[in-house]
């Protein structure tokens, strides 16, 4: 290599190294990153890849060669008596990630061809910030980051507001007893804490991860007291005069059995193959998570071995990160839309250079509103971070810095309603435009259609967007009450009908009327009224006219309702438009059971306090409707199996949770006992 080539390979290197401190420094010390981490770790393989070809550019303060992560002004520094390390990370999402660290950890073990397989301890990979939580004879000492690993710092403030991390540990008399695991913010929580931002006008967090590292490295508790965050134990830091287990996964049961959250879809495996699987199973049920994770990790059971395979590089042999697709990623913003939806807000939708991310492709992201594009700094022409996570709308969560090239005027939103033409208004001090135009505007009417059709709610197979476009284009549609009245000649005279799904749809519409209270009061698509809401409301007052005639204080005893919601509810039904729509639903046949089985004060609670997981295929109920019926006796539907669980209602098909409940020895139930269980 000459000079030339030579320097600016260095050049080069230096760049890399400036530009990996100025994100770690946006990422770890101000929790607000500017590129998503794919496009950090990015930067990072390139990096090591130059220094690996060119060993005469390594530094030892290269961002390659130590853990990053300072101490934030305000809080104090805690040296941790044991490091806190990074694991290894195999980025190739494929099942060859699994069977590589089998194979390297067979090899490190110097194992023969014909021994038996390896015995793992597979988990999820929380995306959180790692949390050191010292217990000094039984008590919460001290809580830390993880910092630079060597050096965290002292968080105690904040994380001891975390309702579900014990104070104390009963029976347990060691002088030390180091915890280590995630603290992380559910992403339904998330949710609604952007919301309120986003109401409020102040600044969203990117997700979850920064929004929990921003909360625990606050340093005013009071912050995090309103915040609630989560936490999942996964290991041990400085331990003395406590017995250590003599595996991983029993170390896990040491301490759910102490009182620290554990989470429900670890599972022991063999063999790389079964790695692999576990992957694949985790992959599947990535989205229905609560919370976000961005890979499994796989941990060598056994302890001895852990010990003999020991370190490389700080980074242990005996463990490995298998990553998912990311949830974030970089692109190209082509051009803002408006979409008119169901209350008739409009919100700016993204239109994208095509990007893979949470593992789906995605061209449309949402916007939100114009403030929150106008806080974002977001333009047309842009680079920007889109992230997908989980069931929830792709987003436009900011702009990538530097990349614009000359000038782009700012987003406006239109003075009239893109569908109908009618004026778009502002509600004072709200951030939301809308179009005025109410059920006038076609675009309200085909989302409040689409919306009663949903699965969710009247669960009307086989009406989708493209046949209420024609409906309500054509005139077929005007109020909900309209669909009851299609029948199989008009359907199947419409474009891309045929005899077949004309029959199939008017025997969906049919099969939608024997409906749930909760479900109906949903469907109508009252402002604020979402499925919790319409549960909680069909639970206390039981019957749909003592809802209609409700007061706005009355509708305040309900659990969750607030003054908001109260009076979007009232001012609904005070409508006599809306009464009129309800009355021709019920005299067009859609009906629920009087009181609905939901329970109404008084109403027999024979599972009140029992948790269950549904799985598979049940004979007669659909999943929703078991689920309805153990939540009318009091009892709670959950999505995974844990120890908690107190039984799992298994169907034909049933899966990996069948195979977890049996082994945690929890009870399974068919059909039939389900219904016993509810009668008795
Ligand atoms: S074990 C020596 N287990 O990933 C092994 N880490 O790079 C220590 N993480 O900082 C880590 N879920 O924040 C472990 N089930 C899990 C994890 C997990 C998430 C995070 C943790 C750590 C990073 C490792």
């Amino acid at each position: 290599m000459n000079a030339h080539a030579r320097s600016s390979v260095s050049a080069h290197a230096a760049e890399l190294r400036r530009l990996l401190r100025h994100h770690a420094h946006r990422y770890y010390v101000l929790d607000a990153p500017e590129i998503p981490d794919a496009e950090y770790d990015k930067l990072f393989a390139e990096l090591q890849a130059l220094e690996a070809a060119h060993p005469e550019l390594l530094r030892p303060d290269s961002p390659t060669q130590r853990v990053i992560g300072a101490v934030r002004e305000g809080l104090e520094p805690v040296a941790h008596v044991v490091p806190m390390l990074s694991i290894k990370t195999e980025t190739d999402t494929s099942s060859a990630g699994a069977l590589g660290f089998d194979a390297a950890v067979r090899n490190a073990l110097k194992l023969a061809p014909d021994a038996p397989p390896v015995r793992y301890a597979a988990e999820l990979k929380f995306d959180g910030l790692a949390i050191n939580l010292r217990y000094e004879r039984g008590a919460l000492r001290q809580a830390a980051t993880r910092g630079d690993g060597e050096t965290g710092e002292d968080v105690t403030h904040t994380v001891g507001t975390i309702a579900e991390i014990p104070r104390h540990l009963h029976g347990v008399d060691a002088p030390v007893l180091e915890v280590r695991g995630e603290v992380f913010m559910r992403r339904d929580r998330f949710e609604a804490l952007n919301e309120r931002q986003r109401e409020a006008g102040a600044k969203t967090f990117v997700n979850p991860r920064n929004a929990a590292a921003g909360i625990v490295r606050q340093l005013d508790a009071s912050i995090a007291r309103q915040r609630p965050l989560s936490f999942f134990a996964y290991g041990l830091g400085e331990v003395q005069g406590w017995e250590i287990p003599p595996s991983h996964s029993a170390l896990l049961d040491a301490l759910a059995a102490l009182g620290f959250p554990v989470e429900g879809h670890r599972a022991v495996v063999h063999g790389g193959e079964e790695l692999a699987q576990f992957h694949a199973r985790i992959a599947a049920a990535r989205d229905a998570l609560p919370f976000d994770i961005d890979g499994v990790v796989y941990k060598v059971d056994e302890r001895a071995l852990q010990l003999q395979l020991g370190f490389k590089s700080r980074e242990p042999r005996w463990a490995v990160a298998h990553k998912y697709p990311a949830q974030e990623q970089q692109t190209r913003l082509n051009d803002i839309e408006i979409q008119v939806g169901r209350t008739g807000k409009l919100t700016p939708v993204a239109k994208l250079e095509p990007v893979f991310v949470g593992g789906t492709t995605v061209s449309n992201a949402t916007l939100h509103n114009l403030f929150e594009l106008r806080r974002k700094g977001v333009r047309i022409g842009d680079t920007v971070i889109v992230r997908r996570a989980g069931d929830v709308i792709p987003e436009v969560v900011g702009r990538v810095p530097g990349r614009r090239r000359g000038y782009v005027p700012n987003f406006r939103m239109p003075k009239a309603c893109p569908v109908c033409g009618s004026a778009v208004v502002r509600e004072k001090g709200a951030n939301d435009h809308r179009c005025s135009g109410g059920l006038f505007c076609a675009a309200q009417r085909k989302q409040a259609v689409l919306h009663f059709a949903s699965r969710r709610a009247m669960d009307i197979e086989g009406l989708g967007d493209k046949l209420v476009d024609q409906l309500v284009d054509g005139g077929l549609i005007d109020t909900l009450p309209d669909l009851y009245r299609l029948d199989v000649a008009t359907l199947a005279a419409l474009e891309r009908m045929a005899d077949k799904s004309a029959a199939n749809l008017v025997a969906a519409l049919e099969r939608s009327k024997q409906a749930t209270l909760a479900r109906f009061l949903y469907a109508l698509g009252i402002r604020h009224v979402g499925e919790s809401t319409a549960k909680d409301l069909a639970r206390h007052f039981g019957r749909l006219v003592r809802i209609v005639d409700a007061s706005v204080e009355q509708l305040l005893e309900v659990n969750d309702v607030g003054p908001v919601v109260a009076q979007s509810i009232h001012t609904f039904f005070a409508q006599p438009h809306n009464r009129e729509v309800v009355e021709q639903l019920r005299a067009a046949g859609v009906h629920w059971p009087e009181h609905d089985g939901m329970a109404t004060p008084g109403a027999p609670q024979p599972l009140a306090g029992k948790t269950f997981v549904l799985t598979g295929t049940l004979p007669s109920w659909s999943r929703e409707e078991a689920k309805a019926a153990i939540e009318a006796a009091g009892g709670k539907v959950s999505g995974s199996v844990s120890k908690k669980t107190d039984y799992v209602v298994a169907g034909a098909e049933a899966g990996s949770k069948l195979d977890k409940a049996r082994e945690l020895n929890v009870r399974v139930l068919d059909e039939a006992a389900l219904r016993a269980l509810l009668e008795a």
